[in-house]
């Protein structure tokens, strides 16, 4: 059982990479064996744009190359992806947006589908509504679970863990995901 948490903030140690990790480390804290977790941020990684080409209808697979491959994988492997970015002027930062228009080459086979996932926004003050809604539409085109959504306050590298409402839901969510994958695995192996 996988957890992937993708920060698409460009700050490595910023707000949406805390909040995300914080739900990383509270299931590997509760020391559930059967769940790996892992963390990725999107900062300093080589993510290019989708350009419209269409290659990806017949390849099954973006055919832009760079880093976007790598992590692609990790999805395509993950049963809870955690996917979480800063808010810029009311939506998704651009290297998040880039990622994400990529995973349409993973939507003809739909490689994404009955997976769960968790969205994540941080905005100093106002517009993580919108960037929620973007990060929903993405899940929602996947047909992705959703297990919730995480909303923090934060201006400064790291302010956004003095946001105790957005700090205990992801505690809740880190829960939810090993109350989830629990039953899961038992299922399997019933
Ligand atoms: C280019 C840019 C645009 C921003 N736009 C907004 C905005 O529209 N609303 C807001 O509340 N904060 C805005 N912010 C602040 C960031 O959302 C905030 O600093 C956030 O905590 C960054 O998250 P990070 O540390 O994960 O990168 C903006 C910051 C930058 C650099």
């Amino acid at each position: 059982m996988k957890v992937l948490g993708i920060s698409g903030s460009m700050r490595n140690q910023g707000n949406t990479a805390m909040l995300i990790k914080r739900i990383l480390a509270h299931i590997q804290a509760e020391g559930c064996s059967e769940i790996d977790t892992e963390f990725i941020t999107l900062a300093g990684k080589d993510i290019k744009p989708c350009i419209g080409c269409e290659l990806c209808r017949d390849k099954k697979w973006c055919v832009r190359g760079g880093d976007w491959d790598d992590i692609a994988e990790k999805v395509v492997d993950c049963d809870v992806l955690i996917i979480g970015a800063p808010t810029y002027f009311y939506d998704v930062n651009g290297q998040t947006k880039n990622f994400i228009d990529r995973t349409y080459s993973l939507y003809h086979d739909r490689k994404l589908g009955g997976k769960n996932a968790v969205v994540v926004a941080v905005c100093a003050d106002r517009g993580c509504e919108r960037t929620l809604e973007t990060l929903e539409g993405f899940v929602n085109t996947h047909n992705f679970s959703s297990l919730g959504y995480i909303s923090g306050r934060g201006f400064g590298e790291g302010d956004v863990l003095r946001d105790e409402h957005a700090v205990k839901k992801a505690i809740d969510i880190a829960e939810k995901i090993m109350k989830l994958l629990s039953n899961t695995h038992r299922e399997g192996k019933r």
